[in-house]
């Protein structure tokens, strides 16, 4: 993607200095030229020259090559502002919900830019919803701490604002997602989409020194998560945040990882090992149904929400019944609201939002067992 990225910010960027050259000489031309019919003529070539840098801004935008204008920027502000033009944007049919939590949501960001990638996610969720659904836009801030950062190259540890854009649309399958950032990767037919619009967005969000990943499931919906850094601050400077250790009397616990997803058990798996837990894990819930069933000691089930074949709620209530001291601690990729309201959980159930901390599993996990 890197290397994509510097190639075809590098082309556009050339291609942009010849299309101001065609479309100034043709300016002049226009200028100078009488017969009406020639004038149709150049404005048919001025108007495929502006197509052309419409392309080319994305392009650049991909290849982190354009021109960005930061300033201090209240990004709960600017969400509530936008989100008027949002509703307007994506029709009647999918009902929009934002949700600004707290203060302090500044950042340092090209406001029009954070906009147009707003829109461009909006747009991808009302297409994923052709016979509508709702969207969820919500910030809130952040702390991305070592343990997380260090999954992602260039990731620094920080305070960030989460901007999370959040539809119950078609998701995408694991091709789609692994290439839903590439330039004119597109699933939809020709002249509906040119593939431009994600792979815009994360070269903004990356310019901006931010962070960007897609949580989607197939038939369900699809999350977006823009990190982008608060305050501007020098995130670098920050110290880790310190690893919170369970109590003594938690040591010797056994937790029951399930996810479909190997990335997530292998993080959440140490993460737990770091806590001083024993773990197990699984990669779907007939795997971990049998495991509870030969191992009396689990304490703790940790599961995935959605899940090819049984879902984590279906596996929570089958070990409700064989094992009803158990407590269950869902995770998920969907930020809380969206799942609340989708009927997917109910609320008091204890849910953690992918990605996690160290630090945020630590708390959910005492959390669970004062209930
Ligand atoms: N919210 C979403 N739900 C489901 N699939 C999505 C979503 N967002 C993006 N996609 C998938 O990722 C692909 C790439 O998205 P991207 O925005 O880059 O291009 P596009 O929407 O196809 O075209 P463009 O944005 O240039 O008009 C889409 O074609 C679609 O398959
Ligand atoms: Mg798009």
């Amino acid at each position: 993607m890197e290397a994509i990225g510097q190639l075809t910010g590098g082309l556009a960027h050339d291609f942009n200095n010849l299309l101001t050259i065609i479309s100034g000489n043709l300016e002049m031309l226009e200028m100078r030229v009488t017969d009406p019919k020639a004038q149709i003529l150049l404005q048919e070539a001025q108007g495929a020259t502006d197509d052309g840098a419409k392309l080319t801004g994305q392009l650049l935008a991909f290849g982190r090559r354009q021109p960005l204008n930061p300033r201090l920027t209240d990004l709960g502000q600017l969400v509530s502002s936008f989100s008027e033009l949002i509703r307007r944007t994506i029709g009647d049919r999918v009902e929009l919900r934002t949700t600004i939590r707290g203060g302090g949501n500044e950042g340092l960001v090209d406001g029009p830019q954070l906009q147009n990638a707003l829109l461009n996610l909006a747009l991808n969720a009302r297409d994923a919803m052709p016979s509508g659904g709702l969207l969820t836009i919500e910030v809130n801030r952040v702390h991305l701490d070592f343990d997380y950062a260090q999954m992602y190259p260039q990731l620094r540890a920080g305070d960030y604002v989460l901007i999370a854009v959040t539809d119950t649309g078609t998701g995408m399958t694991d091709e789609v997602k692994q290439r839903a950032f590439e330039p004119f990767f597109t699933t939809k037919p020709p002249g509906l989409g040119t593939g431009l619009g994600l792979s815009q967005v994360h070269g903004f969000v990356k310019q901006s020194g931010g962070h960007i990943s897609i949580y989607s499931e197939v038939g369900h919906g699809t999350s977006i998560k823009l990190y982008l850094p608060r305050s501007g601050e020098d995130t670098e400077a920050l110290p880790p945040a310190p690893v919170r250790r369970a109590p003594s009397d938690r040591r010797h616990q056994t937790v029951l990882v399930v996810d479909d997803e190997a990335g997530v058990r292998d993080f959440a798996s140490e993460a737990l090992v770091e806590l001083g837990y024993d773990v197990l894990s699984a990669g779907d819930a007939d795997q971990a149904m049998k495991l509870i069933e030969d191992n009396g000691d689990i304490h703790i089930l940790l599961t995935d929400v959605v899940m090819p074949g049984k879902s984590g709620r279906d596996l929570a209530e089958a070990v409700h019944r064989l094992r009803p001291a158990m407590h269950v601690l869902y995770m998920t990729g969907y930020t809380q609201n969206a799942i609340v309201h989708n009927g997917v959980l109910d609320t008091g159930t204890h849910l953690i939002t992918k990605p996690f901390t160290v630090g945020q599993l630590s708390e959910e996990l005492e959390a669970l067992e004062q209930d």
